[in-house]
């Protein structure tokens, strides 16, 4: 593909794709690769092949042990990516209503659509912070319900959804029969809490992860669902017809990432830290952006109070080689977000250059 189509499944990933790239990129969401040479890897440790006839064994058993539940609840996938995909299969058919949040992350939307579902929609409401907000999703529900899909941390503005109201959640959705699927991809970016997956919080729930987004690992792929384990057996034989068999090196790379995770925690953890003050002292001068203070993950995602932001985007990208995510992928075209996960020296030179920016069509 060499331009962004009309028709295109997801809009925001061809533009992600295509045009979200540029010298100070504050559009990503994912703390930025850690370099191969800083793991413990030798040619030795990777083969071409190797895989088992469900996951090997030895990546099998981490992701287990990380998860603090049984192997068989445990899908290895390519990235949440992957996860999402396998899993929305797995549980949704043509027709099935399935409630979800707004904004949203958009290819979710876009493997509803493809599954064929009845799509209902519940808000989480910019001056609330996009913070969930119960009552809301349980006006939304209907006895028709089958799925609710929410992600945890929040994609785009970083909102965490605690366990007492996660719980709540699965309570609601348990009553109606309908299950909860929960896409923690920014979970682990919360570095200094114990880290507990919803998975632990009812038996209705499916869980989406990967070591993609806070690790810097995006390109190996690493990725799970976390599910019963009736369910897992059917997303293993979604695997069996789509991929059929992952990337043995990649599942390698996995084993001794988990190995090593706190040393590649500690170095993502450190990024966040100095990075997250720059970009709150940053919204702190702007007060023509509406936003709270960052305090979870990667991301914020500020309204533009006066002015256009598709304008400022291409203003950004054109004159300062800077990039954001324009709201509109979000379907709230009055905000934009901004990732922070970035080199600091490409946070502050990005953060920067949007005052000069943010000036200028002021
Ligand atoms: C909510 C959410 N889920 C999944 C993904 C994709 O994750 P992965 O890179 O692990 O495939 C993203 C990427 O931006 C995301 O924001």
């Amino acid at each position: 593909m060499t331009r962004l189509q009309a028709d295109a499944a997801s809009r925001y990933m061809a533009w992600a794709k295509l045009y979200s790239d540029a010298r100070f990129n504050l559009a990503i969401s994912g703390v930025i690769d850690y370099p191969l040479a800083e793991l413990p890897v030798k040619i030795e440790d990777l083969e071409i092949g190797g895989t088992g006839p469900y996951g090997y064994e030895p990546l099998m058993e981490r992701l287990a042990a990380k998860a603090r539940v049984p192997k068989d609840c445990v899908v290895y996938t390519l990235g949440t990516s992957m996860a999402n995909y396998i899993a929305l299969s797995a549980v949704v058919h043509p027709g099935d209503e399935v409630l979800i949040e707004q904004p949203t992350y958009d290819p979710l939307l876009t493997i509803l659509n493809h599954l064929g579902a009845k799509v209902r929609r519940f808000e989480r409401r910019a001056e609330h912070g996009f913070r969930l907000d119960l009552e809301e999703v349980e006006r939304q529900l209907t006895s028709d319900t089958r799925l609710v899909i929410l992600c945890n941390l929040h994609n785009p503005s970083s909102s965490l959804t605690d366990d007492a109201t996660m719980k709540q959640v699965g309570e609601l959705a348990a009553k109606i029969g309908a299950r909860v699927l929960v896409d923690e991809v920014y979970l682990e970016t919360l570095f200094d809490q114990p880290w507990q997956s919803a998975f632990h919080l009812g038996s209705n729930f499916i869980i989406t992860s990967s070591l993609t987004k806070a690790y810097g690992l995006s390109g190996i792929r690493c990725g799970w669902v976390l599910a019963r384990p009736d369910l897992v057996q059917r997303m293993w034989q979604i695997v069996d017809f789509t991929y059929g068999s992952p990337v043995h090196p990649a599942e390698r790379l996995g084993v001794i990432a988990l190995d090593n995770l706190d040393r590649i925690r500690n170095r993502a953890r450190s990024l966040l830290e100095t990075n997250r003050p720059i970009v709150n002292s940053f919204l702190a001068e702007h007060p023509e952006l509406d936003c709270a203070p960052s305090r979870f993950g990667t991301t914020v995602f500020p309204r533009l109070t006066t002015g256009d932001v598709t304008e400022l985007a291409k203003l950004l990208r054109d004159k300062y080689e800077t990039s954001v995510v324009p709201g509109e992928f979000f379907e709230q075209p009055q905000h934009f977000r901004i990732g922070f996960c970035g080199a600091t020296e490409t946070v502050r030179e990005g953060l920067a250059r949007l005052d000069t920016a943010l000036k200028s069509i002021q």
